[in-house]
């Protein structure tokens, strides 16, 4: 693919209706893009069903939930919990007795990491047993919910999975350096890549966010067609990320947080959606926006292309709730700083040469550099300072409305897609919190 396929109308939902399920492939966290979708839809008044991913016992085994855990997380979603651990990826999985990929890790340090090298036969064994748990908790899962599942009801599965980085000590070390590091402490993602140790995180990445999915779709196959034997429909949704468009210069330009690691698992990703939709299956990824939740949290700077959100809801014609948007924000920068200056800060930073050189699409994902480190990092660091509270940011703020827009979007999109893999740039997410807000 050489150019993003974005979603350029405001969908409308023609499908999902009282007594359809909703099932939610993924935990839900606080701040996470699944509550756009889960709100959408309660609101379409479908059952939420959930999983979980288990938790962990000191010994690393992985069971379910216990009581207290459970009745804890149904109330956060609002709907019932299949209880059968789906953690995926096989970072803690070994054949009995035998070393952990992520215990392999942990005679790595950073002085030796880029030159240690990995059992590979061990890691592929490790790998093919992680693989086969998912799969047969996945059996698991899909047998009880075939029982809650009537004939000839709709079922919308929304995959939310991503992760797979190995709890190893020189790995934290390594990430803290990559996606916060610059000056002394710059780390290039490329030396990650090219190290054994880079090269086990994208296969266990590729687990957790792509290969889940596809497990996910063939695994629900009978479901599927037990459902559209009887007059229902099956929906399955992914969250991508490949770059956004974003107002720079006045017109709409792909731009991407850079150096995304996960981002060869979310080509996957896609690709699992257009496998699947060649075969019929009506499969898609919504490549989103950046927002901070949990797990963004931790690439410094991939912040700053949200902000221009607040010139596309003026560019989109908001009214008075867009203006009042632009007062709340700025009403969470310091006294002396104004809104503007903050704005231009950011042109500023996207039409600089170092910028526009990663502004290639063919080339996804780059490796980061250390100019960009300096660049990327000093502008994050720059407008938190800006702000009063660095608890209460714009970006926070502008989070929260990117994903109560994705919720509608995916949601009523999913009724009747129109392909497997769209991208929801800014001005559809303007569009759309303009049109729920007029
Ligand atoms: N935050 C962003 O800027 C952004 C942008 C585009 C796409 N996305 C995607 O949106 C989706 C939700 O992420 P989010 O940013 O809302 O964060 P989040 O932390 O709320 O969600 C992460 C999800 O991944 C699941 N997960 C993590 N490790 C797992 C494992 N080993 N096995 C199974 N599941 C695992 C969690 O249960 C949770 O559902 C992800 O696919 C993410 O890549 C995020």
């Amino acid at each position: 693919m050489n150019s993003p396929s974005p979603l350029t109308r405001l969908p409308q939902n023609h499908l999902f209706r009282q007594g359809d399920v909703f099932v939610l492939f993924g935990e839900l966290f606080g701040r996470g893009y699944a509550n756009g979708l889960v709100n959408e839809a309660r609101q379409a008044g479908m059952e939420i069903v959930g999983i979980t991913v288990g938790r962990r016992d000191d010994d690393n085994a992985l069971r379910p939930l216990d009581d207290e855990e459970l009745a804890a997380a149904e109330a956060n979603l609002g709907g019932r919990i299949i209880n059968v651990p789906l953690m995926a990826g096989f970072d803690l999985d070994a054949p009995a007795g035998e070393p952990t990929p992520t215990a392999m890790l942990g005679g790595m340090t950073l002085k030796t990491w880029m030159g240690d090298k990995l059992d590979w036969a061990h890691v592929e064994k490790c790998r093919e047993i992680g693989i086969r748990r998912f799969k047969d908790s996945l059996a698991e899962v899909m047998a009880r919910l075939d029982d809650m599942v009537a004939d000839g009801r709709n079922v919308f599965f929304a995959h939310t999975m991503a992760g797979g980085i190995p709890k190893a000590k020189v790995f934290l070390a390594i990430a803290n350096r990559i996606y916060k590091g610059r000056g002394e402490r710059f780390m290039s993602s490329q030396a990650l890549l090219d190290s054994d140790l880079g090269k086990l995180i994208l296969q266990n990445f590729d687990e957790v966010s792509a290969n889940s999915f596809e497990y996910l779709i063939d695994g629900s196959a009978a479901i599927r067609a037990r459902l559209e034997g009887t007059g229902g429909q099956v929906r399955y949704s992914a969250y991508g990320y490949h770059g956004t468009e974003i107002l720079i210069d006045g017109r709409y330009q792909w731009q991407t947080y850079t150096n995304y690691t996960q981002g060869y698992a979310k080509m996957r990703l896609e690709r699992a959606a257009r496998t699947a939709w060649a075969a019929g299956v009506k499969a898609t990824v919504y490549n989103c926006p950046e927002i901070r939740t949990n797990s963004s949290d931790i690439f410094v700077g991939v912040e700053l292309p949200l902000i221009s959100l607040l010139k596309a809801l003026k560019h989109e014609q908001g009214g008075e709730w867009a203006e009042a948007q632009w007062q709340a924000c700025r009403a969470l920068l310091q006294d002396d700083v104004t809104l503007e200056t903050v704005l231009e800060k950011l042109e500023a930073f996207h039409r600089s040469a170092i910028m526009q050189g990663f502004r290639d699409f063919a080339a996804w994902p780059m490796p980061n550099s250390e100019a960009l480190a300096d660049l990327m990092i000093g502008a994050s660091d720059e407008i938190v300072r800006m702000h009063k509270d660095n608890k209460a940011l714009i970006t926070d703020l502008l989070s929260t409305l990117v994903l109560e827009a994705t919720g509608p979007l995916m949601f009523r999109e999913s009724s009747a897609p129109g392909g497997p893999v769209l991208w929801l740039n800014h001005d559809i997410i303007a569009r759309q919190l303009n049109q729920m807000h007029a």
